[in-house]
This record gives C-alpha cells, structure tokens and sequence, in this order.
C-alpha cells in the first residue's frame, strides 16, 4: 500500500511518445531530456514506446524523470500474444503507466471494464496510473461532456486509486492531435467538475493530480496550467523535441 507515499509533485508534465521513435531518435530525445533535468522541482515524465524502455529508462536514471508504459495488460503473464504485463513494464524500469488513451479507447476498442482491469493490475505491480478519460467531438457538441465523464470515471477508476498512486488526464477526443482546443473557460468548468467527482469518490480526491491533454503547445501551456485544478498537462506531438516539451515544463513552473 502506499499510504505514506504523496501525490506527485506539481506540475506534472507527462509526453506520450505514441508510436514513435526509433532507438537512435529515442535516446538522443532521453539524453536531451536528462542534460535539462538537473533538478527538477515537479514531475516530468516520459512514455516512450516498449521497445524503448528499458533503454530510455536507463538513460534517465538518476533524474527524475520519471518513465512509463503506454499500456498494460490486467493478467500479470500468459498466453497474451502482444501484450506487456504492469510487472514487464516495471521489470523494463519503467514507474509508470498510460491507460484508457483515447487511442486505445476509441481506436482499439477499450471499454470502461476493460481500463479499469488494467488501471488495479497496474496498481499492485506499483506503477503510477495515468488514468486517460475525455468525450468525443459528437458528445461534446450535444453537451454531454460531464454525463461521459461521470460514466468513464464511475466505470475506470480502479478501488485502490489514491492520489499517491493514480493521476487523471482529462483529454477531449477531438482535441488530440487536431491543434483546437477547448476554450480556458471550459477546460476550467469541466475541471472544477472532475475535481468534484473525484473529491466526492475518494478521501483523498482533492490531492489527485487533473491534468489536461490534447494540442498542449508551449503556446497556450502557460494559461492552461494556470487554471485552478489544472494540475499538469498530457503532451503528444510537442513532447517529440526536447526542448518544446521542456518549454511546457517551465510554463508551467517546473524545472
Ligand atoms: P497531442 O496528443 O498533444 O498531440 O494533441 C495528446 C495526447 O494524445 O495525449
């Protein structure tokens, strides 16, 4: 258990490589990283795909970066064609996990059961959760961003979430990838809302790290990060260059 264990430390700066990097790209970005964290007085962390873990991870130690999966399987080995365990990842040096990534999610198929199997495996081989929820372009526009929050968190949160063990990363499927964002305004209303939600499931919801995601830029990281119960971001094609990842870090007042 990790009851001793605090919530990671603000801001929290994540970058999903997704599938990209090579190992040559992949440790020269690790190397990029690693000269600019000489102390770090956040969380910034790395999830570069499985080929590279064990790599970047060693490349990284020592900084405090902190390095993660993007996926887990629920079943700790077995006939699983494909699939990485929470404890291959960790045993690869990784501390971390992304899961229920709208790309898995909508892309892949992965249901709310499904995520939360992954999210309470993750969390007894000791991984830290970054639990992934956000709604569609469709659900947005019928103003049913709240209603699928409410079911994604009720049917993915896994019981053990603390906030010393599980961060969330509220990301609008329609804003990966795309450049468009929702305005502050609602990226602040639907924050205060999640912050709700997870205050009223957990005793400790209010110390949960909310981070946003979706088209993160050094642009527009600053005032995304200055909203109350914005705790970090979720990066994606800006987190593939050294220094426009650390440029969102320092925006957001880590370095
Ligand atoms: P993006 O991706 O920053 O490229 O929009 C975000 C994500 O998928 O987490």
């Amino acid at each position: 258990m990790s009851e001793t264990k605090k919530a990671p430390a603000r801001p929290v700066v994540l970058g999903n490589w997704k599938m990209n990097g090579l190992r040559a790209d992949g440790l020269k970005l690790a190397g990029e990283l690693a000269e600019r964290a000489a102390r770090l007085t956040g969380t910034l962390g790395v999830f570069p795909p499985a080929t590279l873990l064990a790599g970047v991870a060693s490349r990284l130690a020592g900084t405090g970066i902190v390095v993660g999966g993007q996926d887990a399987h629920f079943e700790e080995g077995g006939a699983f064609t494909g699939s990485i365990s929470p404890a291959m990842l960790k045993d690869a040096g990784a501390g971390a996990v992304i899961l229920g990534h709208s790309e898995r999610r909508h892309g892949l198929g992965e249901d709310d059961a499904l995520v939360q199997k992954k999210a309470a495996a993750s969390l007894k081989a000791g991984l830290l959760v970054t639990l992934c929820i956000g709604e569609t372009e469709a659900e947005y526009d019928a103003g049913r961003t709240i209603e699928v929050l409410e079911r994604q968190v009720a049917g993915s949160l896994p019981a053990r979430a603390t906030a010393a063990n599980l961060v969330v990363a509220y990301e609008p499927v329609w804003a990966i990838g795309t450049g468009r964002t929702p305005s502050t305004d609602k990226i602040g209303t639907v924050h205060a809302r999640l912050r709700a939600m997870l205050e009223e499931r957990l005793e400790d919801g209010a110390d949960m790290a909310l981070l946003y995601g979706g088209s993160v830029k050094p642009g527009n990281a600053a005032e995304i990060m200055a909203l109350p119960n914005v705790d970090g971001v979720l990066i994606g094609g800006a987190c593939l260059e050294a220094e426009s990842f650390w440029r969102i870090y320092t925006a957001g007042g880590g370095a």
